[in-house]
């Protein structure tokens, strides 16, 4: 039978993979500032994990603790198996850091052979890694222009082909995005895919909810230092009931139809049962409401994200 041991062969013995990351009441104080309060994660290797939050929520701090960037005040973590701060693991680990600037007066070209020198890769592979980076992030045709005549979202390209230098087995993305217009964000979107196509695990930072909903596999959304959910983007998202598109409402007919919630011209029940969408419908008409679009729920992100943190 195909893939049947032969008899008396010995049986192959796989070794545990330890997930991309995990950290253990990870904490970082800063002064009487508390940024990361006792952070719990796990990322399994070859996902796309998107790491949520509003600004200040401790993002950007636990990037820099699990890169040995900035030193842990409580807790414990680790990356591809080693410890925080591990210096042989840094090769493996590839980090578009948030705020970044190159050196202006080196061309992009240059500044991807310094990166591929800092990195320690080999002197015959330098040359195809260069133009290969250059190629993934669309700045062929740019190589030889000064870093410093880049628009913001050329540096930002520039930016991940550093992160994507050698062959990392992690790519840590703090805000990869911020700077791109849409076809730029596009760009990003079809290049994390393909790393997670070659087994690479992506971790990503990033306040475009729309776009995380689109390339991530597993989200975990951190507030105030801590996580307040953590899980697959499917089982996050579901359970938001049925939504209709509709005209017409006016606000009387809105409260005599109580629990309805409205975004727009978007209007649904929380937690309805699909079955009950005829219901639904029959409501609205019933009250005057012209109904143009009906869609099985699914809530965005952004609508989750903010349900979370309970904000309006
Ligand atoms: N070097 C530092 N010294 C003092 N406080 C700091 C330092 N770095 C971060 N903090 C504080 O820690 C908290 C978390 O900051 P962090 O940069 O991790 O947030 P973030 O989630 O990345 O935010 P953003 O979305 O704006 O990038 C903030 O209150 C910030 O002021
Ligand atoms: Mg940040």
């Amino acid at each position: 039978m195909p893939g049947e041991a032969p008899p008396g062969a010995e049986p192959v013995r796989l070794a545990p993979v330890a997930p991309a990351i995990s950290t253990s009441s990870l904490t970082k104080r800063y002064g009487d500032r508390l940024a990361l309060d006792g952070l719990d994660l796990e990322v399994p290797r070859g996902l796309v994990f998107g790491f949520l939050g509003p600004n200040g929520a401790g993002k950007t701090t636990a990037v820099k603790l699990l890169l040995g960037l900035a030193r842990p005040t409580g807790g414990e973590g680790r990356v591809l198996g080693a410890p925080l701060g591990d210096r042989p693991i840094r090769s493996k680990v590839g980090y578009l850091p948030e705020l970044f600037r190159y050196q202006g007066w080196l061309s992009a070209r240059e500044a991807l052979v310094l990166h591929c020198q800092l990195a320690g890769l080999p002197q015959h592979q330098v040359r195809d890694e260069v133009e290969r980076g250059l190629e993934v992030v669309g700045l062929e045709g740019r190589g030889d222009d000064q870093v410093a005549t880049f628009s913001k979202g050329m540096q930002q390209r520039l930016g991940l082909a550093v992160a994507l230098l050698g062959t990392p087995e992690l790519v840590i993305l703090d805000e990869p995005t911020s700077a791109l217009d849409p076809v730029g964000r596009h760009d990003v979107r079809e290049i994390i895919r393909k790393l997670r196509a070659d087994g690479v695990t992506v971790f990503l930072n990033s306040h475009f909810l729309s776009e995380v909903e689109l390339v991530c596999d597993r989200v975990a959304l951190v507030d105030r230092g801590k996580v307040v959910a953590q899980g697959g983007l499917a089982e996050l998202l579901e359970g938001g009931g049925p939504r209709v598109r509709c005209t017409g409402l006016t606000v009387s007919a809105l409260d005599r139809l109580g629990e309805l919630r409205t975004d727009g011209d978007w209007v649904w029940v929380e937690g309805l049962d699909s079955s009950r969408t005829p219901d639904l419908v029959e409501a609205l008409v019933g009250v005057g409401a012209r109904v143009h679009q009906v869609e099985e729920g699914r809530r965005s992100l952004e609508e989750r994200f903010l349900q979370l943190l309970e904000r309006p």
